[in-house]
């Protein structure tokens, strides 16, 4: 039964069961529907509990049938309904009130939350504004600004911070449903508030609004979604409720079927299907209880921060002790930008140091389930390390390496036990970034492979599966995006005009900004490495900086100059006399021209490397654009948006 009623004396306890996240089918909104009726109707009844079965209260709208017709009951009727039930309902909170499952709980005349629970209007991410009352009722109980973060951020608030604002009415520990019983018995000892749709709301001035669009609009870089959800909740401010109601609709509408929300809804399945692909078929994963980094340098302490983020115990390993302690303090400073940003606390800070044992001796990695080495990208380092990893390591560790370009194949060669090998390709930050790219060799095994998502899984990762390449899926489409890039300078193209037209695109930085602050240098001895070893690679625009000792914002100066102390690029006249032979005139471009070229460029590669099978379906390079480079989500990643 998706809906049932239960009776505890006077109390009714209306409880959902609509796995997984119990969200808002049809059926589900009938069901509640029809209670309200049964209730009302039940002269023994006169308070309700509404409680969920599962992990979850209700997670919102049932987002599958987003691209269908709406079948009634509608959800905005059914909150209208709840609010005019006779019997005051109480919403019981676990886990997550999200969208339309907070409108219910709005629709409720009371809301009690589990402690651990959170609460939200996450709508926006989806490229829609709350389409039950969420702009409307969220000012009513909660008050403007609470309403303005809540709605067009799309994050959700923790129960303490909910019940400080007046999200919620009470938040209890322990058990949820005696809890929200008794509290409902309490209330009916005392006058019941207003329904929230006739509470008053004040408006800010008209100035205060101007702001938060301003603030709004340069968060959303191109995302419609948040700056009309603001449109509705000035509405709702300052406007009667039925009419702040109609126009909230009308927005939930129009944007339910826009490009955007398609776009974004498309990234919300990708994300929730990378972690379980179906040809793991049912590997069994390793269970990973401690885990080692080989190198502490920008990746391996990112990559140790992410696993004592996650409770592992974790070794760290250097090539001696002055580089022990360099990698320490990398880790510590990663903590302590956490601490100065307020993401931990000192002791939460402190407690992830204490999780660390770091040292030049292999031995230390005797009993280790997973190993993961990221020391310099040389093939000979890589497999001396190996080699000494095969010798100390139990043979069922999970080995790894967080190669950029090597070839896994060729770093493992010689180790014992080749089933136990993958690469597992983090990006920088590695405790920030949300990719990982997982590689396995033709050795690899399927219990290994699965062993690589499970990791993903438990740092909070999106894992995509990629093949052995020159720079797998994401570095080989990024080579060729920044090919591209330079054929348009090379035709006449301004730099300036083509970052301009990326960051308009939805990008936070166009690929010159972007390549003069990682530094050009990288790309450059990758090249320059692959021109000793006798391949024929092309000379670029880069390398003439590069040996013009322009490497980025770190020498001064890349593609762009920049003023000591100022990360802000000034086009140069350097770099401009530098490429003047290699610059021809072309057609001039439109910055959609720009970005149609270069994001056309992005998915013919991507096209090649479904071909080759290097990427196993076009979502999951998709996914490693937008989590891993930048991709502005709500355009999709190159393959949707070439459609
Ligand atoms: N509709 C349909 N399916 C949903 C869903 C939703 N709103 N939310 C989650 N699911 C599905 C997932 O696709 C996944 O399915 P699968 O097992 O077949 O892959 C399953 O539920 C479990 O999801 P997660 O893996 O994300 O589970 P977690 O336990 O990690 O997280 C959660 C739970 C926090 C509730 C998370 O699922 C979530 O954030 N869901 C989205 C919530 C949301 O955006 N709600 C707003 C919807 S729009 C709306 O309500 C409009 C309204 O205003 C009219
Ligand atoms: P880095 O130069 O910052 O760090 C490398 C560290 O490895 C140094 O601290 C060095 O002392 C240590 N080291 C070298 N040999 C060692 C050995 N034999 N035993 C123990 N430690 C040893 O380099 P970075 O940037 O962290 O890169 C590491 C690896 O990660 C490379 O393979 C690189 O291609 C890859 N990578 C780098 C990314 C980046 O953005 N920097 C992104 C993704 C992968």
């Amino acid at each position: 039964m998706t809906v049932s009623i239960q009776h505890e004396g006077e109390i009714a306890v209306v409880t959902v069961d609509n796995p997984p996240v119990n969200a808002l089918g049809q059926t589900l909104r009938q069901g509640l529907w029809d209670a309200v009726g049964t209730l009302d109707a039940d002269a023994s009844v006169r308070a309700v509990v509404l409680i969920c079965a599962g992990r979850t209260f209700i997670a919102g709208a049932d987002v599958t049938e987003f691209g269908k017709p709406p079948v009634p009951p509608h959800l905005p009727d059914l909150v209208d309904r709840l609010e005019q039930a006779v019997k005051p309902w109480v919403a019981a909170i676990h886990g997550s009130a999200l969208g339309g499952g907070f409108e219910v709980a709005m629709g409720c005349r009371f809301r009690v939350a589990l402690d651990s629970a959170s609460v939200g209007l996450p709508e926006v991410t989806l490229g829609i504004v709350p389409g039950a009352s969420g702009t409307v009722r969220t000012p009513r109980l909660a008050g403007v600004e609470a309403a303005v973060e809540l709605v067009t951020t799309g994050r959700p608030f923790k129960a303490a911070k909910a019940l400080s604002l007046g999200l919620v009415d009470a938040v209890v520990t322990g058990d949820l449903r005696a809890e929200a019983v008794a509290f409902a018995r309490t209330a009916l000892t005392q006058p019941l508030p207003q329904p929230i749709s006739a509470r008053p709301v004040t408006s800010p001035d008209a100035g205060w609004w101007e702001e938060q669009r301003k603030a709004i609009a340069k968060r959303a870089k191109g995302e419609i979604a948040p700056l009309r959800a603001l449109d509705c909740l000035r509405m709702a401010a300052e406007k009667p409720f039925s009419d702040a109601m109609a126009h909230e609709r009308a927005t939930f509408l129009e944007l339910r079927a826009s490009n955007q929300a398609a776009a974004l809804r498309y990234i919300f399945f990708a994300e929730r299907g990378a972690p379980k692909p179906a040809h793991l078929g049912d590997a069994k994963p390793r269970n990973i209880r401690s885990a080692a980094v080989i190198g502490g340098g920008t990746m391996g302490a990112g990559i140790a921060a992410a696993l004592r983020d996650a409770g592992l115990p974790v070794i760290l390993i250097e090539r001696d002790d002055e580089a022990v302690q360099r990698g320490l303090a990398n880790l510590r400073s990663i903590f302590d930008g956490a601490v100065k940003r307020g993401k931990l606390t000192e002791a939460q800070a402190g407690a992830r140091m204490d999780g660390v044992t770091a040292g030049s001796d292999y031995a230390l990695l005797s009993d280790t389930d997973l190993v993961i080495e990221a020391v310099f990208e040389d093939l000979t380092v890589k497999r001396a390390v190996f080699a000494q990893l095969g010798q100390t390591c139990r043979a069922d560790a999970i080995l790894a390496t967080n190669t950029s370009y090597l070839d896994p194949r060729l770093i493992a060669e010689g180790l014992p036990r080749p089933d136990r090998f993958i690469g597992l390709h983090f990006f920088s930050p590695a405790n920030v970034m949300k990719l990982l790219e997982i590689v396995p060799t033709p050795a690899t095994s399927p219990e290994t492979l699965a062993t690589g998502f499970a990791l993903a899984r438990t740092l909070g990762k999106i894992p995509v599966q990629a093949g052995i390449c020159d720079g797998f899926i994401g570095n080989r489409i990024l080579k060729r995006y920044r090919a591209e890039a330079e054929t348009l300078v090379r035709r006449g193209s301004p730099i300036a005009a083509i970052d301009a037209a990326m960051r308009a695109y939805g990008f936070a930085m166009g690929p010159f900004e972007a390549q003069d602050l990682g530094g050009l240098d990288i790309a450059f001895l990758q090249r320059e490495g692959a021109r000793a070893s006798g391949q024929d690679v092309a000379e670029t625009l880069g390398d003439i900086l590069v040996r013009a000792g322009r490497k980025g914002q770190k020498t001064g100066g890349g593609w762009y100059d920049y003023a000591p102390g100022d990360r802000s690029p000034k086009p140069s006249e350097s770099t401009a006399n530098l490429l003047a032979e290699q610059i021809s005139t072309g057609p001039a471009l439109t910055p959609e021209d720009i970005a149609t070229r270069l994001t056309k460029a992005m998915a013919d590669e991507g096209r090649a490397i479904l071909a080759e099978g290097i990427a196993l379906k076009p979502s999951d390079i998709d996914l490693v654009e937008v989590h891993g480079y930048g991709y502005p989500r709500w355009r999709g990643g190159p393959m949707f948006a070439a459609g």
